[in-house]
């Protein structure tokens, strides 16, 4: 009786101590174990035993291998069940992985994106310029003088002056600085430091100072397009632009130039694309003005050809039916994990 007792209080504490698998395989085998284990060995010993002994300890060592044959058990799928746990710091290594989600580009750059190859395939070279431009490149250059009553269609973020150092920046001699209105100052950069002929597409963020609504951010993209050669004419923007447009929006996109002013081209015009039954400006543009020539030095009689500036994030209001253009910037994935 004795024995039984002592047998059971060590096995069961053997059996708490147990913190992992192999301790509890251990309990098994030293209490339970076929050949060695202890209560295993006294209930073989039993037969040996007076029957008045054999009685009283029997069933109470033949109960107690049960039970102990359950707790082990029990614990043992506990443990398991804690080892695969993701709270136990582990994780089951037979689980499949987790998918990581991947981002994608934003609707405006995909946009660019296939505005760049579009005109790279018609063989324009893709080139950018600064943000921050100063008043010859953004105005008087493209024949828009101080005084010229043009200079209010463009409502222009001023920056400090002492402030931007950059090397191509000379505040002193080509104006104050400014935040770009537009992409057309890329004209004249490039026009200084390339000979004719070439044709280019300058996409770009540019700046106006204006209240925000739902067609109107105080920043918004452009794509400026210039080419010049000794006989480019309108009946060549015509064409390209028409094949642009075709390659955007389909073939059986209709577009239309209309007369209009702007100062760095004579004539000019605007385009004008009909979506969804609606006629929409989606351009400036013109044969590039003689005095724009004269500023980069270039013979007005001997070079002609036209440029052009499309509102980029217009196109994509169009393109991807977006009904007002703060949404762009809005950070909001509901809107971006739509593209
Ligand atoms: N720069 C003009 C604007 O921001 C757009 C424009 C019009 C660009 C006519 C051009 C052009 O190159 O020829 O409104």
């Amino acid at each position: 009786m004795d024995k039984i007792q002592e047998i059971r209080k060590s096995a069961l504490k053997d059996f708490e101590a147990a913190k992992n698998l192999s301790d509890l395989e251990n309990v098994r085998i030293k209490y339970l174990g076929r050949k060695a284990g202890e209560l295993t060995k006294l209930l073989r010993n039993l037969k040996n035993l007076p029957l008045e002994e054999r009685r009283g300890i029997g069933p109470l060592a033949q109960k107690f291998r049960e039970d102990l044959e359950n707790l082990i058990a029990q614990k043992d799928k506990q443990l398991t069940a804690d080892y695969r746990s993701p709270v136990a710091g582990r994780f089951d290594v037979t689980k499949p992985g987790k998918k990581i989600k991947l981002g994608h580009l934003h609707p405006l750059t995909l946009l660019e994106e296939e505005i760049k190859e579009i005109f790279s395939s018609m063989n324009f070279s893709i080139v950018e310029g600064p943000e921050i431009e100063n008043e010859r490149y953004n105005f008087d250059a493209l024949n828009i003088p101080a005084d010229h009553p043009a200079r209010d269609m463009w409502d222009t973020f001023w920056l400090r002056q002492n402030q931007a150092k950059t090397k191509n920046l000379k505040p002193k001699t080509q104006g104050k600085l400014l935040l770009r209105t537009h992409t057309s100052p890329m004209q004249i950069r490039y026009m200084e430091a390339h000979n004719p002929p070439f044709q280019i597409v300058v996409p770009g963020v540019v700046y106006r100072y204006e209240a925000t609504d739902a067609t109107h951010d105080f920043q918004f993209r452009q794509l400026e397009g210039l080419m010049i050669g000794k006989d480019i004419s309108l009946a060549n923007f015509k064409y390209v632009i028409e094949s642009f447009l075709k390659k955007l929006f389909g073939k059986d996109v209709e577009f239309e130039l209309r007369p209009s002013y702007y100062p760095f081209v004579e004539p000019g015009v605007d385009v004008y694309m009909k979506w969804r039954g609606k006629w929409l400006e989606v351009a400036g543009a013109g044969m590039v003005h003689r005095k724009v020539f004269e500023a980069v030095r270039y013979n007005p009689d001997e070079w002609q050809g036209f440029a052009f500036g499309f509102g980029i994030t217009r196109l994509a209001m169009i393109k991807y039916k977006i009904p007002d253009v703060r949404l762009f910037y809005s950070g909001d994935l509901r809107f971006i994990n739509q593209f």
